[in-house]
């Protein structure tokens, strides 16, 4: 009896529609899409092709992903190409950071505005703007009349349906310091959810990094882009981290990963591993 998968084989991407595919999601979203994951996009590609009708695979895809791609259809394949991996208290020296030093400084230059806006702009299934918010919120609880809020954004949207559920498992949660849990509320044998109070502190957007421009009213004060730059090839990591830099106040604060780096030469001030700054002037 034939196996699933040999079954499948007929269906799977010839090596000039896999190349395709990758060069769109390349260009698209800065996603590099290596030979390993041919079966799972092929997988999902047939299965928004049959969703469609009609055509048959080879005109779909050419009439899909050919000289006028779909942007429908290549979001779907974004969750397949992506790396979501991520867990609570990442790179812990950040959050640290944030909590004993970003937080304070800039409640004492945003004294009279009292708004803080906070940027998590490669969430995946959310553990670190959740963090995020849990830091502002326990540091601001007692200094009334501030605004703040988290926007957390990512380009996959099944990433993003895990994190606006708010469920993960109580290994991941218990990574976090004490004091942050008291959030959380058991959901089921070996999870937990976090409680809607702190939930609420929380937006979830769907947004490419990779896109032209970034479509926010008002300035940043602090953008979190961890762990998402190292995908990006030069140019596209040049073009982000500019536009990053002019959604940022003055002075406003930039993590990106320990493993990732920025010239000396760019338009941030370096901080410490990981952390840099908009220039003030
Ligand atoms: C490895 S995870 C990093 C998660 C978290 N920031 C951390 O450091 O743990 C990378 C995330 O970047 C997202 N991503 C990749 N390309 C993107 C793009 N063009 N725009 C927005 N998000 C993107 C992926 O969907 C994935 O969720």
């Amino acid at each position: 009896m034939a196996s699933s998968s040999a079954q499948f084989s007929q269906g799977e991407l010839s090596d000039t529609q896999f190349r395709r595919v990758a060069a769109l999601l390349q260009e698209q979203f800065g996603i590099e899409l290596p030979e390993h994951k041919r079966l799972s996009i092929s997988i999902r590609l047939q299965a928004v092709y049959q969703a469609t009708g009609g055509l048959s695979f080879d005109a779909f895809f050419a009439e899909r992903l050919g000289q006028w791609p779909d942007m429908a259809v290549l979001s779907e394949l974004i969750d397949k190409a992506s790396t979501n991996h991520t867990y609570f208290w990442r790179e812990p020296e950040h959050f640290k950071l944030f909590a004993t030093v970003v937080l304070p400084e800039l409640e004492r230059r945003f004294r009279m505005e009292r708004d803080l806006r906070i940027w998590c702009a490669a969430a995946a299934t959310g553990e670190e703007p959740v963090t995020l918010s849990l830091l502002t919120m326990e540091y601001f609880q007692c200094k009334g009349g501030w605004r703040t809020g988290v926007l957390a954004t990512d380009i996959s949207a099944s990433a993003l349906a895990h994190a606006r559920a708010g469920v993960w498992e109580s290994q991941n949660v218990l990574r976090l310091p004490v004091e942050l849990r008291r959030h959380f509320e058991s959901s089921g044998p070996s999870q937990m959810k976090l409680r809607a109070k702190a939930a609420a502190e929380l937006t979830w957007r769907r947004l490419n990094l990779v896109a032209r421009a970034y479509p926010f009213r008002q300035k940043m004060h602090v953008v979190f882009c961890r762990n998402v730059l190292i995908y990006f090839d030069k140019d596209t990591t040049e073009a982000v981290l500019q536009r990053i830099h002019d959604v940022l106040v003055p002075g406003g604060w930039l993590f990106i990963s320990h493993s990732e780096t920025i010239g000396r030469d760019s338009v941030f001030e370096y901080v410490q591993p990981g952390v840099y700054r908009r220039r003030t002037a």
